[in-house]
Order: C-alpha cells, then structure tokens, then sequence
C-alpha cells in the first residue's frame, strides 16, 4: 500500500497529464492556511512558465476536472494559482484508521539501497572533541532515517589511528619510561599485558607532545620516525599501539554511547592502510600514476573545472602516504567487503576539497562503479554565544564529554524532585541528549547555531526535553486508561479542529521523512516533530479525554493520543532520542 498523499500526488500528476500538462513531480504539503483547505499544491505556477500561460487558467482547468470526479470535500484555487485540497472527513479517519493498525505504511520508499556511512572519525588518543558533535548527531539520525525507510545502511566508525598523533604519544611514553620493552628492538621476551598508560595518561600526553613538536625541530623528526617505524609494523611499537588502542577506543566507545551514537564496524584508517599497496599496484597497471618531483601522483582535473583541483598525492617523496591516499584505500576496501550502492561522508566543510579529490580519482580509476554514489554531506558549525566556533572559557577546545556535561546540568534542575538516586541520573541523561541532539539537528544542515544549554533545555520552548515532556504524558494518559480498563479501537468521528488538524499531519509523515532523507538534513523532522506535538497539546487541554462521557468521541481521542504518541516515538528515535519513563 501506498501513503495515501503519495496516492493522491501520483493522482493529481494524472490528471494533470490528461489536460496535457507534464509536470515531474506534484507535491503536496500541509496547508499553512488551514481554513482554505488540508494540503496545498504550490507547482501551478511552474507550468505556467513552462507551457506560457496565466498559471490561473491552468489552475482553474484542474479544479473543474477534479471537481467533476467528485474525489474530494472541495478543492479550489487561490492566490496566482495555489490549489488547495480538503478531504473529507470519511477519507481521513480511514486512512489514519489504516495508520492506526500499520504505522509502517509512513514509513516506505522504493528503490532500496546499501548505503555506507562515515561519521566517526574521532582520533585514537585524543579525546572527543565538540568538533565531533554535529557529524556523530547528524550521521546518526541519517543512519536510522535511512534504515527505517528500508535501506539498508552501515557506519564505520573509521577512527584516525595511524597517523602522528600516535607517534606523538609514543615518544612521550618513550621519554617517560625509557626502559619500557616496546622501545627495545633486541627484546624477544612476552610484552606486559597492562597497558603501560592509561587514557587519562594519553589525554594529557598528546597536547603536551604535539606543543612540544610544533617548538622543536628535533623533536618533531623523533616524532616522524616513531611513526614510520610502527606503520612499518615494528614488533615493539606494535604491542603498545594495541595498547593505546585499546585504553583510548574504550573511552571513544563510551562518548559515542553517551550520545546514542553507534557504528556496525569498527574499523579506522590502520584497516584501510593494508589495502594501499594492492591498491597502488592496480592503479599502476592502469598508468593513471604520474611522477612529480619525486611523488607519485594522480591527475584529476577536468576541463570545464570552475576551481582549481591540484592532482592527488599518492605516494609522497620520502614514501610516505597522504590523508587522501588513506580514503582511497578506504574505499577501495569498502567496495570490496560491502559493495555499497552510496557511501556517505560526514565531516565539516574544511574537507571538502579532500573529497573532491579523493571521489574524482575513485571515479577515474573505476574504483567504484559507475552509478556508486559518492557523496559529501557537511554541515555548519556550532558556535558560542559570541557567534564565534564554541570553545572554552580559555579559549581551548572543549571535549565532547564536558560538553555534554554542561547540559546534563541545565537539564536535571527541570525533572521532577520526586526522581531520586539512579533513576535521576538515567533521565537526566537521556533528556540532556534530548536537548542537544534537537538542538542540532533542528536548523538546516548547513546552517551554524549557538550552543545555548539554558534554551535547549527548556520545557516550554522548540526543544527536545519539551517533546520528551509531551510525548511521555501521552504516554501516561494511556496506561491510565489501561488501569481503569478503558478500551479504544479506532478514530470514529473528527470532533474539532484540533484533531483534524493532527490527522491532516499525520498522513503527511512519509513526505516529511522524504524530504528529510533527500535533503540529508533532519530539520523537517525536527519541524514536524514541533509542530504535530504542540497541536497535540492544544488537543488535550481543550478536552477531557479519560472522563468524555460520549463513548466514540472518547475511543477517537485515545485513539488520537495513541498513534501520535507512536509516531512521536518513532520519530525521536529516529533522532537517536530515547524517551524515559517519566521526567
Ligand atoms: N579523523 C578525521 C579528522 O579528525 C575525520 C575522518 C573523516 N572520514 C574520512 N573518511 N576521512 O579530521
């Protein structure tokens, strides 16, 4: 079964079509002015110009056809030629009656795909920063989205563990501890077991390392050798890189679950590395590898080039790698154990050049398919209330975890005193990350916001925790009438505006979760999240819904609180939102 405004766009194209006009897509969407009708469509005016007529008439000549079909409560025209569509009442409770039974109907599109995604990318002994917010919020949600819409979608969390950072650490650990075994290349006994450092070790060695180097000449080359020497899988070096693995993933692992954030593979730039020398071997037989003052390079502009794209860096001239050569091998690898249709890459628009260059020699040299979709998806920054990129008071980089702390702390004042001890923990937890995924994933993509832990947590405002808020009172007037055994069935009649209003929205999800995953952007969700709960609210507060004495208006409007508070959840999962048991 179709989503019945899907049903009734591909109807409108039709007969569009049998009056001669072509039009690629109809859309419809929820009428902003209520009182002249449910849905709007807004591409009358698109074919006028398209066919050099006074959009009117065209309009006029759609209202006649359909009117004389009798298919709806009315349709009619307005403005220079928006038609506006109502249903109804019959054709309204059916199809949310049909919602009732299979939620899923909202949730369908065709031509499923595999898509792959990359949106972790946090540096193995760094902390995560706030840097790593919006791609872990974003890429998440887009995940789920995609799943739930029947795609089938995997994350790696493609964690930056080969490159100097770790070098940087190592000589430290070198310089601290001198006598260590890993140092030693003569040593042939067992390596230790522990870990010779912790990850609180590991978060105060690397800025002190990477200062020093940016200093020190001396001490920078000493850097660069301890890297090439673990890439070139030095026994010793090898043992504590599984070291520092381990300490700093278990750290990443627990930010990431904090944030509701997951990845089904867990590989990183290490994995890709392997696959780089059979890689450049196919990429030589291919003659696509050039020389350039001793590094071997790609060519990848294009004639009709409006900027400039410089050529990419294969192999450098003192052998090393580069940062590109890695997310070549990267996708060279993921084509080979996941043949995915798409793969997706988030990070913010400082890499976009890096990808440019990085999906043009994948396509020159047949790395993928022709049809693979390879796409970059950045977003905007999340500022400080100085309008500048957030930092701390001193100016550093925050980490993600005391990021998320200062919500937790805004958060908790507004759940109920009565919540105690760990159950108080739990739900302030799970509001906080209420707050700050709304937060994010509410403006467009590509648009910057200010980090503000006072607004996203308010209960009264457009914010996660005033959704949680609604959607857990939904929740509770259900199972009170499970307790005193008010039974409900289905939606039986449309007793105010209010409620037809949330119908009318209600059928309208699946466009909205289109919209949404074509866009890449989770901001109509977010939207339409808002705006079908504040309906809700209204709703309640105008009836009272347990003690209505009429029995079918009674079912209708628990009928009502049911499906919207399934929709609510759902798509608040969607957002990797989870919604406690009380607040
Ligand atoms: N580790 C990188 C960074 O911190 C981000 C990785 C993004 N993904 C990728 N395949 N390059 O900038």
């Amino acid at each position: 079964m179709q989503p019945f405004i899907k049903e009734q766009e591909k109807y409108i194209k039709e007969k569009l079509l049998e009056l001669g006009y072509e039009i690629e897509e109809v859309v419809l969407n929820v009428s902003s002015r209520p009182e002249l009708g449910d849905y709007q469509f807004n591409g009358i005016m698109g074919l006028g110009k398209k066919y050099q007529k006074n959009p009117r008439d065209i309009g006029q000549e759609l209202v006649d056809l359909i009117k004389k079909e009798n298919k709806y409560k009315d349709i009619n025209m307005a403005g220079p030629g928006f038609i506006n569509i109502t249903f109804s009442d019959e054709e309204l409770i059916k199809h949310v009656n049909e919602l009732n039974n299979n939620i899923e109907i909202n949730y369908k599109i065709n031509n499923p795909r595999t898509i792959f995604l990359d949106y972790g990318g946090a540096n193995v002994a760094k902390a995560l920063h706030v840097g790593h917010l919006r791609s872990a919020n974003i890429g998440e949600a887009l995940k789920r989205l995609a799943s739930s819409l029947g795609n089938k979608a995997i994350a790696d969390a493609h964690l930056g563990d080969w490159g100097r950072p770790i070098g940087l650490v190592m000589l430290e650990i070198k310089n601290k501890y001198p006598d260590l075994p890993y140092f030693d290349s003569n040593y042939s006994g067992e390596y230790p077991k522990e870990s010779p450092v912790t990850n609180e070790d590991l978060m105060e060695m690397y800025p002190v390392a990477s200062s020093k180097a940016k200093e020190d000449e001396q001490y920078m080359e000493e850097a660069r050798e301890i890297t090439a020497k673990f890439q070139n899988g030095d026994k010793g070096l090898m043992a504590l890189w599984n070291h520092i693995m381990d300490v700093s993933k278990k750290d990443i692992k627990s930010t990431y679950d904090r944030l509701n954030t997951t990845f089904e593979v867990w590989e990183g730039e290490s994995d890709c590395d392997k696959y780089i020398p059979e890689m450049i071997e196919y990429l030589e037989e291919k003659n696509l590898v050039e020389d350039s003052q001793g590094a071997r390079i790609i060519e990848i502009k294009e004639d009709n080039d409006d900027h400039e794209v410089p050529p990419l860096l294969l192999v450098k001239s003192n052998g090393s790698h580069s940062y590109e050569t890695t997310d070549l091998a990267c996708i060279w690898e993921r084509m080979h154990k996941w043949s995915p249709d798409e793969i997706w890459y988030l990070t913010d628009s400082r890499q976009a050049l890096h990808f440019e260059q990085v999906f043009r020699a994948a396509r020159k040299a047949k790395i993928v398919k022709e049809d693979t979709v390879l796409e970059f998806i950045p977003f905007g920054t999340m500022n400080g209330t100085d309008g500048k990129p957030f930092k701390t008071r001193d100016g550093g980089t925050m980490k993600l975890d005391d990021l998320l702390d200062l919500a937790a702390v805004e958060c908790e004042k507004k759940i109920l005193p009565n919540i105690t001890g760990k159950e108080r923990e739990e739900v302030a937890h799970k509001v906080s990350i209420s707050a700050v995924k709304y937060a994010d994933l509410l403006p467009y993509r590509l648009t910057d916001y200010i980090f503000d832990p006072v607004k996203f947590s308010d209960l009264q405002g457009k914010t996660g925790p005033y959704l949680l808020y609604s959607t857990i009172r939904m929740k509770s007037l259900l199972n009170k009438a499970d307790q005193e055994n008010i039974t409900y069935k289905d939606v039986k009649v449309i007793s105010d505006e209010y409620q037809r209003n949330i119908m009318v929205s209600l059928l309208n999800i699946n466009n909205v979760l289109v919209k949404s995953f074509e866009s890449r952007s989770l901001n109509d969700i977010c939207e339409h999240l808002y705006k079908i709960t504040n309906i809700y609210n209204n709703f309640y507060y105008q009836n009272r819904i347990l003690t209505e004495e009429d029995i079918d208006k009674r079912e209708t409007w628990l009928t009502i609180t049911k499906i919207v508070y399934e929709n609510n959840y759902k798509l608040l999962n969607i957002l990797g939102i989870d919604v406690p048991d009380r607040m």
